[in-house]
């Protein structure tokens, strides 16, 4: 055995399987393509289930890759344990229905044990098998493995989520009794440990594990399948001859940096080992477009870079330092990734935001988890629930805080908590989906209806099947709502339909309200007004798309989109915040794009050819081998809706909203065309709304003022204008009511007399009415000096309420006559012994207070 490199670990696994005639397949993204029940790619398999299952035929029968792969499932294991991650390569050979068991064992045999390989020796490995299958354990003794080293294990069945899955066996390393005293009872009663490691795991993979079976009743896959996985790390740390993976050159460069922007000393720390792994696979799922956010895969790595900056506090690491990392991350894995550093500042900005984000709450959440601590070291459900909700606590790590202080969590009550809350926001939109109960009706139903609305909108055709719901034609030139773009309109018959939706097996449902009969013959006519309008949209989509990644950046995806005949609206991921000069930006280079009048070419073609001229896909999309590409130049885009055959026709383009909706991700609003005036109105109806409540102000105070929308621009600048329009308008509102209420006040005060009358005398009551608040104290003052009053009480009623300033010599205290005065009224006031004031609500008796105030004086 000699010392190997990463790099030549992978070499020599992928030489030696292409020299037995396996294809080798590229590491796949992490996030999956085509397949929900999948998180993320977790093993060397898991973007190979197609094969597998048989829904497609592999170029080659013999394959073999290097796999990234993300697990969380063991999470908590990470930075104790020698050898667990959440990021880490698998090494993979498989075969679909080619060789089996024996070969697979005999190619495990060569490559481990040649000296031309890896030459591990013999007597330091050992083979678990499925107890029931003595095949298998044969097949090792007769390459030479001694009995001894051969353990029956009942577990030794491979499965993870659904997909292939079999018995399988398992190779161990023996490291020594230096990791661990124990010896072989360790393997024979599966225990944990450090000493005996597995380094590769040869599935005999027959069956497809399915959510819901059992075991045993899982249905048999096409073919008798191999799928092995060997740990690259694991490879590494016995090759490199060190304690844990993470002092292979897998991760001391990523440790060492650590300890550089730490000035900690490495020395086996659980927090060196977390932040290096839980980087690495921030990396890389961010750099395969995964983001952050609050459910799936997005909570997932938040939850992983939580825990990371969790630990870094444990070596004085409170600032962002994530971010710092990634340089060295990148330097230890490029040479096999050479996308990372194509992607590496996205990813850095997307950390570090996060961090800070994170970090804006984490100390107010660290006091707030051990003040929720209490006396009896138990977490509530509802305290989990606000550590979850706002301080950003993802409950995982709540329940490793816990640990760390031998406290517990309530997760059940927190689960209840937060089912609560989705319950609150879920009530906010009901849905009601009848195809549910209509699923297996519509599952069993396979009898063949052509789409032929690429290039027809209207056809002759007969009624195949009548459904509760709607019927199926033979061919149908409606298009049925799919990839974002709404159904058809239009009629059969003259009838209207209503809507036209996909069934589980392809055909389209359209629904009429009307009793067609099978077999019938009918005239199916497509609207082509709003089909057109759709086209529009859907093709400005298309340009859209690409001006957002040229303009805000390459990481930027599709995570949803509605087209229809009005309008369209897209949702894309954006780490940070957007600017008005972006948005403007953007637009003007969809309207460019339409000027060129650029053709748009739509083909058939192989997923292959369709990545050479660099189509974008979309994630999560499922896409057949033969794919549609809808090509314009500017933009290449996998699709399958319809579209117009030249830019110009969309004629005009306009954004008229951009919001963020959550979770690192945007939403445009956009229309085209003759639409664009009509959706601007919509978008702006806010806007309107407080122009005519301004106008009819305005008219109150006699201005001949009016404020309209400004439709004059086909632009988003329209929205710009009319916002700063608004705010021109409520200021010029504000100023106008300012000097209303200056010129009252001044009349008011230029005629005091009016509220002096002529006997008036040196003490007096004046009663005064509707005078604005804001005069009064100023009257009060001008009356008492113009008579040279010794004491003036002023009480002035408007709307409901009763006001009273008390302004005296002295002699008689201000305050006290208030006081005197809001006793009888159930009011409040006071103040000083020249001037005092105070008010009430109660009127009722307002008649005999004035009369005894006035006795008084
Ligand atoms: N798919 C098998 C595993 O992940 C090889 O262990």
């Amino acid at each position: 055995m000699r010392y190997m490199s990463s790099n030549e670990i992978r070499n020599t696994w992928l030489k030696f399987f292409e020299s037995k005639k396996h294809f080798i397949v590229e590491s796949a993204p992490l996030v999956p393509k085509n397949d929900p029940t999948l998180l993320w790619i977790n093993a060397g398999v898991a973007p190979l289930k197609k094969y597998f299952d048989g829904s497609e035929t592999p170029k080659s029968k013999r394959m073999t890759n290097i796999q990234k792969c993300i697990r969380t499932n063991d999470i908590e294991n990470v930075g104790l344990t020698a050898r667990h991650h959440t990021f880490f390569e698998m090494l993979g050979n498989f075969s679909i229905g080619d060789y089996f068991k024996d070969e697979a064992i005999e190619f495990g045999f060569e490559l481990l044990t040649d000296e031309k390989y890896f030459g591990f020796p013999l007597d330091k490995l050992y083979f678990t098998y499925y107890t029931e299958d003595i095949t298998a354990k044969n097949k090792w003794l007769s390459l030479g493995v001694s009995e001894s080293h051969l353990i029956p294990n009942d577990n030794n069945y491979w499965e993870i989520g659904e997909g292939p899955s079999g018995p399988n066996t398992e190779i161990f390393f023996d490291r020594g009794e230096k990791y661990d005293s124990r010896g072989i009872e360790i393997l024979e009663n599966d225990l944990e440990n450090d000493r005996y490691i597995e380094i590769w795991n040869i599935v005999f993979s027959q069956y497809n594990a399915k959510e819901g079976l059992e075991r045993k009743d899982y249905p048999e896959l096409p073919n008798k399948n191999i799928d092995t996985g060997a740990g690259l790390e694991r490879f590494a740390c016995i090759l490199q001859d060190v304690k844990t993976n993470f002092e292979t050159d897998l991760f001391y460069p990523i440790i060492k940096k650590i300890e550089e922007i730490s000035n900690v000393k490495y020395d086996g720390q659980a927090a060196f080992k977390v932040i290096a792994d839980h980087i690495k696979t921030l990396v890389f799922a961010i750099g395969d477009g995964a983001i952050l956010s609050n459910e799936g895969r997005g909570y997932v790595l938040r939850r992983v870079l939580r825990r990371a900056v969790k630990y870094g506090r444990t070596i004085n690491l409170t600032k962002p330092f994530l971010y710092l990392l990634v340089p060295s991350v990148i330097e230890t894995m490029k040479d096999f990734y050479p996308n990372l550093v194509t992607t590496e500042q996205i990813v850095t900005k997307i950390i570090l935001k996060e961090e800070e984000k994170f970090l804006e709450t984490i100390t107010e959440g660290e006091k707030h988890f051990f003040e929720s601590l209490g006396n009896n070291n138990q977490i509530s459900g509802a305290d989990a629930f606000k550590l979850y909700d706002t301080y950003g606590f993802p409950i995982e790590l709540t329940i490793e805080y816990a640990n760390d202080n031998n406290a517990v969590v309530d997760v059940l009550a927190f689960k209840e908590e937060l089912l609560k809350q989705k319950e609150r926001s879920r009530n906010a939109r009901v849905v009601n989906d009848g195809m549910n109960e209509q699923q297996e009706e519509y599952l069993n139903y396979f009898d063949k209806s052509l789409f032929v609305g690429y290039d027809t909108l209207s056809i002759e055709t007969k009624v195949i099947k009548v459904f509760e719901e709607g019927i199926i034609l033979e061919k149908t030139p409606f298009y049925a709502t799919s990839g974002g773009q709404v159904a058809d309109k239009g009629t059969i018959n003259d009838i209207d339909v209503t809507d036209v939706i996909k069934l589980p097996n392809g055909q389209f449902l359209h629904k009429v309200d009307y009793h067609f009969e099978e077999n019938q013959v009918v005239m199916a006519k497509v609207n082509e007004q709003t089909r057109f309008n759709t086209e529009k949209n859907h093709s400005a989509t298309h340009l859209l798309h690409q001006a957002l990644k040229d303009v805000l950046g390459t990481h930027v995806n599709q995570q949803g989109s509605l087209v229809n005949e009005n309008y369209l609206r897209f949702d894309f991921n954006h780490f940070d915040t957007i600017e008005n000069n972006q948005i403007i930006e953007i637009e003007k280079i969809v309207k460019a794009k339409i000027k060129e009048s650029l053709d748009i070419v739509i083909k058939q073609m192989s997923m292959e050819d369709a990545k050479g001229l660099g189509a974008m896909a979309l994630f999560g999309e499922k896409y057949g081998d033969i794919v549609r590409v809808v090509n314009m130049g500017y933009s290449i885009e996998l699709c399958g809706g319809t579209h117009l055959t030249n830019t110009k026709d969309i004629n005009d383009f306009a954004v008229l909203q951009i919001e963020s909706i959550g979770s690192g991700t945007y939403r445009i609003t956009a229309s085209t065309d003759t639409n664009i005036k009509k959706e601007l109105k919509v978008f702006m109806m806010h806007i309107d709304k407080e122009f005519n409540q301004i106008n009819e102000k305005l008219s109150e105070l006699n201005s001949t003022k009016k404020y309209y929308l400004d439709l004059s621009e086909n632009s988003y600048q329209s929205v710009l204008n009319n916002k700063e329009l608004l705010i021109e308008a409520r200021s010029y509102l504000h100023q106008l009511e300012k000097e209303l209420e200056t010129t009252k006040k001044l009349s008011v005060l230029q005629n005091i007399d009016k509220f002096i009358g002529k006997n008036i005398t040196k003490k007096e009551v004046i009663v005064t009415n509707d005078l604005n608040s804001d005069v009064l104290k100023e009257l009060t003052d001008a009356i008492y000096d113009k008579i040279k009053a010794e004491t003036i009480l002023l009480i002035n009623i408007a709307n409901s309420e009763a006001t009273i300033i008390a302004k005296t010599d002295g002699k008689t205290h201000a305050g006290n006559l208030v006081k005197d005065f809001t006793k009888l009224t159930n009011g409040r006031g006071g103040g000083r012994d020249t001037m005092a004031q105070g008010g009430t609500k109660d009127l009722s008796n307002i008649d005999n207070a004035i009369k005894a105030i006035k006795e008084q004086l």
